[in-house]
């Protein structure tokens, strides 16, 4: 199935479009992206995600390639014309096409390619059973509050989950979890969810953001500090968060089973909460 992508101010079928060997995005991981939800045709948490690439490309000096209502539209165009019901919107920027060389011009004109992906979000059976995590280090650059395209580690994250029979991996630093390869991550112990505080040891995921207003909103305490694989192990039940997974319940963590070794229901319940509200506000 070919689909339609945009590259640079064109919408092209996938096999058409094309980027420079010379993008440093290509060469250098020298590019941010983000990643928003679709569902029901329509975008979840759109301008969370565009903040946080307003954020990400300030701390690399990057020029943003367009205004927020022309990224807007561009969003809107793909999922139109990808027919795309449920899945996400992919979009990255990158700093531009230069000769090869560490140093760069402050004034390069940056790429812009954006793509959709389908997949089944709300309906997941990995919702249904829960994941199995592994924990691993943390060997990632120290700057993961900017999403860049750097995602060597992550992936070789997951590609250890997968040898050790997991689903996921769970990265820790200094003795505490930092998150998930794509995700963040939480526990629920003695009924307050847990989640790693902000600072650039990790994502401030969007997700997060709506996960834990919704959880406030229902009287759920929460306390944001760094936890340790050992509490994890012990806790009641965890879960992860992300654009592409919503809310996920972590039913194991390194062979451990947390509970009773099905989806908790802070988990469940949050989940529920979260599909409900971004059916509703999704624009
Ligand atoms: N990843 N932490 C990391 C390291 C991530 O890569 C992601 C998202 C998150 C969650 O952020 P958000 O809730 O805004 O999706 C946290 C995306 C989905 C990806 O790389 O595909």
């Amino acid at each position: 199935m070919s689909r339609i992508v945009y590259v640079n101010g064109s919408y092209l079928p996938e096999e058409d479009a094309k980027i420079s060997v010379f993008d440093r995005g290509f060469l250098m991981a020298d590019a941010v992206y983000e990643v928003t939800s679709v569902i029901d045709g329509r975008l979840v948490d759109f301008d969370g995600h565009l903040a946080r690439l307003d954020r990400s490309l300030g701390e690399l000096d990057m020029p943003a390639p367009a205004d927020r209502d022309t990224l807007l539209a561009i969003h809107r165009e793909l999922v139109s014309r990808n027919a795309l019901v449920e899945g996400l919107v992919y979009m990255q920027v990158s700093r531009g096409v230069a000769d090869r060389d560490f140093a760069f011009e402050p004034d390069m004109q940056p790429s812009l390619v954006l793509f959709t992906q389908t997949k089944a979000l709300a309906e997941s059976p990995a919702a249904e059973q829960g994941l199995r995590v592994i924990t691993i280090p943390d060997q990632r650059w120290a700057r993961r509050d900017i999403k860049t395209v750097q995602l060597l580690y992550p992936s070789l994250g997951k590609m250890m989950a997968r040898k050790a029979g997991a689903d996921d991996a769970w990265m820790v630093e200094d003795g505490h979890v930092t998150e998930g390869t794509s995700n963040n991550a939480y526990i629920v112990s003695g009924g307050r969810i847990i989640t790693r505080n902000l600072g650039p040891e990790i994502l401030a995921g969007i997700t997060r953001a709506a996960v834990l207003r919704f959880a406030r909103e229902a009287q759920m305490e929460i306390q944001e500090r760094p936890f340790t694989p050992d509490e994890a192990r012990a806790a009641d039940e965890a879960f992860v968060t992300s654009a592409t997974s919503f809310v996920m319940p972590v039913v194991e963590i390194d062979g451990t089973a947390l509970g009773d070794g099905a989806p908790g229901p802070v988990a469940r319940r949050l989940r529920e909460i979260y599909i409900e509200e971004s059916r509703r506000a999704a624009i």
